[in-house]
């Protein structure tokens, strides 16, 4: 069997393209869209994403502004500028790009953020209200996979949905968004023994571990759905968390580069226009 392929870039393209008109309908209202986006240090990854965050924002007409601080930024300058962004009414969403470095404490700065302006949902009021299944600010990737589920007709009610990696970003709020939709869900981690005995089971399987080879062919369920949210760079090359033979024994399956990684940057776009929308 050779995977129906999940095409995150053509999906992002039309949400994109949505919220280039969302944005134009508030501008007519004389609303700007205005999303900050903290950056401390120089950790290469992060620069780009946090250039590719910037560069969607003006495709979309969304402004952005970006607050690059340097490395030595302490804990007191850092929560100062987010409470900076917290009262500026010009700024609709907050986003602090991770990792921080080191010596700063990633959640002492989260729970300085506004929650109604927390792009990124990471806030523990936005977690906790996500966890028991009311409205809230979505975390980007997780969002953008329960969009391309649906995109995909694959719908998780009655399901078993098993996720490799417990992170904030994406382990955590992903299982209660599939919690939410009716899902059974099992949440892997590095402790799990015997890790394959999960993922065989999964009819939907997310892999979010930051690690290459994670899971390969002989590790899924014929015809499943898989996720792969890795983003690893070997030698120039992209490679995913899941190996590449696993698109003879999935269903369906997102690839990388152009699975996961562009519906986040339109569910970050979206978020901030949800909002602009509430708030004016
Ligand atoms: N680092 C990797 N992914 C993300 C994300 O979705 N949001 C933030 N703030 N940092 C990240």
């Amino acid at each position: 069997m050779s995977a129906r392929l999940i095409d995150g870039k053509a999906a992002a393209a039309e949400m994109n393209q949505m919220s280039l008109e969302r944005a134009q309908h508030l501008r007519e209202k004389g609303i700007e869209p205005h999303l900050a986006v903290i950056l401390v240090g120089d950790n290469p990854a992060s620069q780009t994403y946090v250039r590719s965050k910037e560069k969607a924002c003006e495709r979309a007409n969304i402004r952005s502004t970006a607050i690059r601080m340097p490395a030595e930024t302490t804990q007191a300058e850092l929560v100062d500028k987010v409470r900076e962004l917290n009262a500026d009414k010009s700024v609709h969403g907050i986003l602090v790009q991770l990792p921080l470095p080191d010596h700063l404490s990633a959640d002492e700065v989260i729970d300085a953020i506004d929650p109604d302006k927390d792009v990124d949902g990471f806030h523990p009021v936005n977690m906790g209200r996500l966890s028991i299944g009311l409205p809230s600010m979505v975390p980007c990737t997780p969002a953008g996979i329960m969009v391309l589920l649906k995109k995909y007709g694959i719908d998780p009610a009655g399901r078993h949905a098993v996720i490799v990696g417990r992170s904030r970003i994406v382990g955590r709020p992903m299982a209660m968004l599939l919690i939410n939709a009716h899902a059974t869900v099992t949440v892997c981690n590095t402790r799990t023994p015997n890790l394959e005995d999960f993922t065989r089971s999964a009819d939907i399987l997310i892999v979010a571990t930051g690690h290459r080879d994670t899971v390969n062919g002989s590790m899924i369920k014929p015809g499943a759905t898989v996720i792969d949210v890795g983003i690893n760079r070997v030698d120039g090359r992209l490679y995913g968390d899941v190996s590449e033979d696993a698109f003879e024994t999935a269903g369906a399956m997102t690839p990388v580069p152009g699975g996961v990684g562009p519906m986040t940057v339109a569910m970050l776009l979206s978020n901030t226009l949800d909002i602009a929308e509430r708030k004016g």
